[in-house]
């Protein structure tokens, strides 16, 4: 089978590196290349590109929208969310999905299996593309008590006004009244890219003050260990880190495309130590 990625740059990307295992461990024989797309001619780049006939693939920055159009059909999930990071090919014909917001919820269910969603506090850091499909796969296991901070505070209420529904109790706040109030939630979600390299001392919000219990997520994965999750691990918090959700996005694009469900668990402990 051929799947592969389009974005630019995308040479850093690991997703070759959890595909090929995806392929080798359901027994089939593929190949998952990079394909770098340049934006200046991006209508030309999608039409040879399509003529390859990739089965399957990954869209990245910057074209999580872009490739919309390019689409014969969008899956309701991603056309919600707005932004698409699979497309399956059936005959010719591509369907795109967005897998970042379920990846994400099957990450967490994983490692702690225990949680219960419908009874949570949320807290989500950030307002963006990521942040948007994480509030929408979240709400969409039964969360609602969700709480969204970010640094543009018109941006976090523009998306609880899409998302709401007349049983959910959301609301939008700054990042300093994230700080205020940061002893009410169960699981805080650190969606921005902030703590990413080079600037990777900087974090969001201080972490004075969580919940005993509570679950700290950070979805940067470059460096593993952030800023932002090494202050919540001092204060007690339990961890999860960004390439969890990495790997459990890029199994839920691997089922899409296959049927095949792959077991992301030994991977998350391989990727741990690439990337340590
Ligand atoms: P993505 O698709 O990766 O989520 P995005 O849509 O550009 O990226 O969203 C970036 C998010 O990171 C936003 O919530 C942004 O806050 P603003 O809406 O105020 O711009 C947040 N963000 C980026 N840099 C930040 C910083 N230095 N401090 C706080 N928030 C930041």
């Amino acid at each position: 089978m051929k799947l592969g990625l389009i974005g630019y740059p995308i040479s850093h990307s690991l997703s070759p590196w959890i595909h090929q295992r995806f392929i080798e461990e359901s027994g089939r024989i593929g190949a998952y290349e990079l394909y770098e797309l340049e934006l200046q001619h991006f209508s030309d780049e999608v039409a040879a590109f399509k003529e390859l006939g990739l089965d399957g693939f990954n869209v990245t920055v910057p074209y999580k929208q872009k490739i919309i159009p390019y689409l014969d059909r969008i899956d309701r999930e991603a056309e919600i969310i707005g932004a698409v990071n699979t497309v399956k090919n059936e005959n010719g014909c591509w369907t795109g999905y967005n897998t970042d917001g379920k990846g994400f919820v099957r990450s967490i269910r994983a490692s702690f299996p225990t949680m219960d969603l419908k009874r949570i506090r949320v807290l989500v850091l950030g307002a963006g593309g990521a942040a948007k499909g994480i509030v929408h796969a979240l709400m969409s296991e039964g969360v609602d008590r969700l709480a969204i901070a970010n640094r543009t505070l018109q941006t976090a209420s523009d998306l609880i006004e899409a998302f709401h529904t007349n049983h959910s109790q959301m609301k939008a706040m700054t990042l300093a009244d994230a700080e205020q109030t940061l002893g009410e939630y169960d699981l805080i979600v650190q969606t921005t890219s902030v703590g990413m390299k080079p600037a990777v001392d900087d974090q969001i919000i201080s972490l004075n003050g969580l919940k005993k219990g509570a679950v700290v997520s950070d979805i940067v994965y470059q460096p593993l260990q952030t800023a932002f999750l090494t202050d919540a691990r001092t204060k007690g918090a339990r961890i999860h880190h960004g390439h969890e959700m990495l790997v459990y996005q890029a199994a839920y694009a691997f089922e899409i495309w296959t049927g095949v469900r792959p077991d992301p668990g030994l991977l998350i402990n391989e990727l741990k130590v690439k990337l340590s």
